[in-house]
């Protein structure tokens, strides 16, 4: 079986539609037919200022909603960055092959250290890829399950393998993004030029899964379209109708023509009430599992403390490998 890695924040607490559309749904997919590593990425979430109380608390509410989406601990290994030390380890050696320019590329540095100024943004948010790098290359993944947004690092991820490989010999599977077209990069509701997110997006542009369910009813009626009132995908014309179109046509299995066809000659408001219908159905299952998982917090530590040891095989393997290619001395 080939093999999938991919990675979601703790930071925000609640995932927002663009998590799960644009990534997670497609990890519950590929726990079926890949060899799946899927983890919370706590030492990501530290490159910006943290309440450790509240990052504790997110990681378990983050792997709680990864549960509640559908991963299977039977079927992936789900775990904590953190809790396999070889990420930090070998992120160490990424970053002696990574140019200071080659990092300084990397736009969403570039978007986060503008907003923080750079005085402020730490040396970790900046070798932030350089660790992601690392999180990949450790599990061998063949290919890496994302939104759009994560492209310019799964780039890099296939430069430095190559770099390291050339340099000391084939020692890591170069991997491929997974990038579904459709779902790549899902906008925000209020502003369909930009995507949806916590950072940019208004609340009332942003879907949080753990919302009240009337809340979120609410914001997609209120979703911003344009003064035309016919419904057809035409992402330059139409980015907010066909961005609605996808969130629809993703959530319920119907394919875009067909919804074209569904709404044609009706308005805009029709689309929209259907929509919300759809996406109250979608999070109120979704908000009950997460919860029923938070509840039995043993139950979810012991789920991560599996997932921890499955993963810490592997990547141990990596690193020793990775070391003794490098030159280390060997311990023993
Ligand atoms: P993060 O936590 O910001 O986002 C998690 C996933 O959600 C996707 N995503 C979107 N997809 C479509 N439309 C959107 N509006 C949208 N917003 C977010 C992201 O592309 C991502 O796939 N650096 C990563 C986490 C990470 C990682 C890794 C991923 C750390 N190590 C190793 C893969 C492999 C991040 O911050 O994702």
């Amino acid at each position: 079986r080939p093999r999938v890695l991919s990675g979601i924040q703790p930071t925000a607490g609640s995932f927002h539609l663009g998590n799960y559309l644009g990534a997670v749904r497609q990890w519950v997919a590929l726990q079926e037919t890949h060899d799946a590593f899927y983890m919370v990425v706590d030492l990501h979430a530290i490159t910006i200022p943290q309440d450790p109380e509240e990052l504790r608390a997110n990681t378990r509410l983050a792997a709680a909603q990864l549960l509640a989406a559908g991963l299977d601990p039977d079927r992936c290994t789900l775990f904590v960055q953190s809790h396999v030390p070889e990420h930090a380890q070998l992120a160490w050696v990424m970053n002696c092959l990574t140019g200071f320019g080659e990092a300084s590329r990397m736009t969403q540095f570039k978007d986060k250290s503008a907003k923080q100024g750079a005085d402020r943004a730490s040396v970790g948010l900046f070798t932030y890829p350089v660790l992601q790098v690392a999180d990949i290359l450790l599990y061998q993944a063949n290919e890496v399950p994302v939104g759009e947004d994560q492209r310019q690092h799964i780039e890099l991820t296939r430069d430095l393998a190559e770099r390291f490989n050339g340099r000391f010999g084939a020692t890591f599977t170069v991997p491929k993004p997974y990038i579904l077209k459709e779902t790549a990069k899902i906008y925000d509701l209020q502003d369909p030029a930009i995507k949806m997110s916590k950072s940019a997006s208004t609340p009332k542009g942003l879907i949080n899964l753990l919302d009240e369910p009337k809340a979120t009813a609410k914001k997609v009626k209120s979703a911003v379209t344009d003064t035309d009132t016919v419904i057809r995908y035409d992402v330059v014309e139409k980015p907010g109708v066909s961005n609605l179109l996808t969130i629809y046509s993703t959530l319920t299995g119907a394919d875009i023509p067909e919804l074209e066809q569904k709404y044609a000659g009706k308005g805009y408001g029709a689309l929209k009430t259907d929509l919300a219908e759809v996406m109250v159905e979608f999070v109120t299952p979704f908000r009950e599992r997460t919860q029923q998982y938070l509840d039995d917090p043993e139950t979810l530590d012991s789920i991560l403390a599996k997932g921890a040891e499955k993963a810490r095989a592997v990547a141990a393997e990596t690193l020793s490998q990775a070391y003794e290619r490098v030159g280390f001395l060997p311990a023993k």
